[in-house]
């Protein structure tokens, strides 16, 4: 009897031991995919910069994952893919929070891991009209068509004024042409404006339902290096090269306070290069009718900002701030030489021959 009561008592002790353990390894594994994937590269990638309590980030980032909006990229935080302290000569990160990316700051495999499951298209604009057809187009397609979104579906919109001008240009698998004729504007001050015009009308018709991004590029300039899904956000916005390191009251914004572009002195955070900006459809349709609007309003009041829709541009972007900021790295100038701050060129303009291709200098 006693020994079948030792036995029984050993039963029941083992199992005890037995559910415990159980219910300790069920916790575990709850724990772990309650974290997620993420979770795994947070011990590596997660900067300990984003750990200061100070800061609050992790409040914000717990916010946007409860809203779902959080730049577009659902599912993937910043933290994920962007470790500002690998750039600390310089600003990496904006006032109000935003990613500056520079060259050595982003995780490239996890970016395109996450893009390549999205399926993504991104759409890529650009204007050549008279004789920036035969300076410029070429080159700019052709260096495109190798380093912009490489893996990813592209659509290149080219607005030209003359369709039987367009070059020929071979395009590698995932990429394609729309090409659409438009009415030249007799100055290029008026070109450049009215760019924002047809951009939007273009994203009403169809580029919304053809692209999940869009950038808008000036023709003048040639890509050089791997232009990635690391730019990809929902409003984009490019450093001017000459005045990346300027102070704010130094920047060539708009002035007088006649005009829609103004911006008073003490006000202004980047000077952004117009030659470069992007983010989804409908981002960049209210960029375009924003700045659209400007260009009227001053018409109307027979004044002309001084960088035209580039002033504009710069309004815009104080007003509705950028969730993105690309750094110089994407659009260089070479005439400023190569300071170290500059790691790899992704872009860099060409040389302007204004009094070639101008009809109006
Ligand atoms: C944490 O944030 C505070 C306030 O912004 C700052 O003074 C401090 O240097 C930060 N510490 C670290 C380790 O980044
Ligand atoms: C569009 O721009 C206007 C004017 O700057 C701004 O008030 C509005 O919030 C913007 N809309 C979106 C969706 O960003």
């Amino acid at each position: 009897m006693e020994k079948i009561m030792n036995v029984k008592g050993r039963v029941i002790l083992s199992m005890l031991v037995v559910s415990t353990v159980i219910v300790v390894f069920w916790e575990y594994i709850n724990r772990n995919t309650e974290i997620g994937g993420s979770g795994i590269q947070k011990g590596w990638w997660f900067p300990s910069w984003f750990n200061n309590g100070t800061h609050n980030y992790q409040e914000e980032e717990d916010t946007e994952k409860e809203q779902r909006n959080g730049d577009n990229e659902e599912g993937l935080q910043l933290w994920d893919w962007f470790n500002p302290q690998k750039r600390p000569e310089v600003v990496t990160v904006t006032g109000w929070k935003a990613p500056v990316v520079w060259e050595g700051t982003y995780n490239k495999a996890i970016l395109e891991n996450y893009y390549a499951k999205q399926k993504i298209t991104v759409g890529l604009t650009v204007f050549a009209i008279g004789r920036y057809i035969e300076h410029y187009l070429e080159e700019f397609l052709t260096s495109a068509n190798r380093y912009f979104m490489v893996g990813h579906r592209v659509i290149f919109y080219v607005m030209v004024d003359d369709v039987s001008r367009m070059p020929f240009i071979e395009l590698s698998p995932l990429r394609s042409f729309k090409v659409f004729e438009i009415k030249p504007e007799k100055r290029w001050q008026d070109i450049s404006m009215m760019r924002m015009k047809t951009i939007g009308e273009h994203i009403v018709a169809h580029i919304q339902h053809e692209v999940d991004f869009l950038f808008c590029m000036d023709v003048d300039q040639v890509f050089q290096d791997s232009f990635g899904v690391e730019t990809l956000g929902q409003s984009v916005a490019q450093l001017q090269a000459w005045w990346y390191k300027a102070d704010p009251d130094e920047f060539t914004y708009e002035r007088r306070k006649e005009s829609a572009a103004y911006i008073p002195y003490g006000q202004g955070d980047f000077y952004y290069h117009a030659a470069i900006f992007g983010g989804t459809p409908v981002q960049v349709l209210n960029i375009t009718q924003e700045c659209y609007k400007g260009i009227l309003q001053d018409k109307k009041n027979d004044i002309e900002a001084e960088w035209h829709d580039e002033s504009h541009l710069n309004k815009y972007f104080l007003l509705n701030k950028p969730t993105k900021i690309l750094s110089p790295e994407y659009c260089w100038d070479y005439h400023i030489g190569l300071p170290s701050d500059i790691k790899i060129v992704k872009i860099s303009w060409q040389t302007k021959e204004y009094n070639l291709v101008r009809n109006n200098i």
